[in-house]
């Protein structure tokens, strides 16, 4: 009952519907298992980024400490010490202080039931008491694992504070020796546990319903913008925070740019429109495109490419099994995608038998690559240079670009990798099929 009453006060701080802490435990269970013998890891949260003046971008959670915590909360810190002499010490939260006057004027922050609530962690002190645990711990300890970014698209600018914490410990404690905790988070968060799979399904649940919305509301004259919005407001009544990547909308020859954001352009008639759109939901990403006539209706030419996209897409898909190496599967989707190339006519056979070998002659028409890991990142966490594994989920998204006929064709689907047999569709509700994409246009 207290229990329930505390979830009751936690479900006030965030849209989305509390997680299991079951979640986290076990996800803290997995990266400590792994972890050197006397040693320390520290987790932070991101920054609350600054606009200008007192204007701030919305707080984002970095995904490892959510991931190994629940929290979703500014200034926090997670601190695992598995070796820790006392028990008490092995999970460590530190949450920002709160009292009357932050309550007044931000709105609650976890108190520590609170935060022993979310994350199942037992042992929460306040942010200020840090440096003084910390230098006690450190004391047992010979070794600190560090967060740094190791993503293979990562392009990062900003110090973070993870990036702080890094420099600050390694002029304190020069005596200690380092470790990355990347990798394992790699290896870990790319295997999705069955609530993870819950939750990403839910994210794309809702990505549905702002599809179904738009399918009836796309017409002739419509502006991209109004499109996103209508997408946004579906997302919003649905406890998703919103995008959970800058969404693409993008009609005519807006397609063939790869990352159009500016969604500024009417839809006009005779033109298809892609739309790469997915909503979050309690930060899980879910990662759609579906490619659709402004009209609601697809001409001879437009659906040649769109059905050889979509059967790309089925094959490639079929390939996603335990075993997989994602850089053979690129090569092998790329032949498929050759293959119907030349059936289309955009390429000769001269062109495939003179293409090199490291920039193949499909790639004039699909330069991108067809699959990423998706989860609590859009382009999320997960081994990639080592078989394929159960309960990984990916994206697979072919897709044809031909500016000199005005279209860019992608459809993207977020898939499970199962113990056997094809991967289960997370989007297997979301329409693809042409006739069903017509039918609910012109009903
Ligand atoms: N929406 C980003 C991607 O498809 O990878
Ligand atoms: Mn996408
Ligand atoms: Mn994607």
């Amino acid at each position: 009952m207290a229990l329930m009453l505390i979830f009751e006060k936690i479900l006030r701080f965030m849209k989305y519907e509390q997680i299991n802490s079951e979640l986290f435990k076990k996800n803290r269970a997995k990266f400590m298992a792994q972890m050197k013998p006397k040693s320390i890891a520290i987790f932070n949260s991101n920054d609350i980024y600054p606009i200008s003046a007192d204007s701030t971008m919305p707080f984002q959670q970095h995904r490892d400490i959510l991931y190994l915590s629940g929290v979703d909360q500014e200034e926090s810190i997670l601190l695992l010490f598995p070796d820790a002499i006392d028990k008490k010490n092995r999970e460590i939260l530190f949450v920002r202080e709160t009292n009357e006057h932050i309550a007044i004027w931000e709105g609650a922050k976890l108190d520590k039931e609170q935060a022993t609530a979310v994350s199942g962690i037992q042992s929460v002190h306040w942010l200020t008491d840090f440096d003084k645990v910390f230098f006690g711990l450190m004391t047992e300890a010979e070794c600190v694992y560090f967060n740094t970014n190791e993503h293979y698209r990562q392009s990062v600018e900003t110090q973070t504070r993870e990036d702080r914490f890094i420099i600050k410990c390694k002029k304190d404690f020069p005596a200690h020796s380092w470790a990355k905790s990347n990798p394992i988070l790699q290896q870990i968060r790319g295997v999705k546990e069955a609530e993870e799979i819950k939750l990403i399904q839910h994210a794309c649940n809702i990505t549905e319903k702002g599809f179904r919305r738009v399918l009836k509301f796309l017409k002739p004259g419509i502006w991209e913008y109004e499109l996103e919005a209508e997408f946004l407001h579906e997302f919003i009544r649905n406890r998703s925070k919103g995008f959970a990547y800058t969404p693409i909308i993008a009609s005519g020859n807006n397609a063939n740019v790869l990352h159009y954001i500016e969604n500024n352009n009417q839809c006009k008639d005779g033109d298809l429109i892609l739309m790469d759109v997915g909503a979050e939901y309690a930060n899980y990403s879910s990662d759609m495109t579906r490619t659709i006539p402004v009209n609601g209706k697809f001409s001879k030419r437009q659906r040649q490419v769109y059905e050889a996209v979509l059967r790309v897409k089925n094959e490639a898909t079929a390939m996603l099994v335990p075993g997989t190496l994602w850089a053979e599967y690129h090569i092998e989707v790329g032949k498929v995608m050759t293959s119907e190339l030349l059936s289309l006519g955009l390429l000769d056979k001269a062109d495939v038998q003179n293409e090199n070998k490291d920039w193949p002659a499909y790639k004039k028409y699909f330069m991108h690559g067809t699959s990423h890991h998706m989860g609590l990142d859009t382009h999320d966490y997960g081994a990639l240079k080592t078989p394929m594994k159960p309960n990984m989920v990916f994206t697979v998204e072919p897709g044809i670009y031909i500016p000199d006929e005005k279209m860019g064709i992608r459809l993207e689907d977020d898939v499970v990798i199962m113990e056997e047999g094809s991967p289960f569709n997370l989007m297997r509700d979301i329409p693809i099929e042409i006739d069903e994409i017509v039918d609910l246009m012109n009903k």
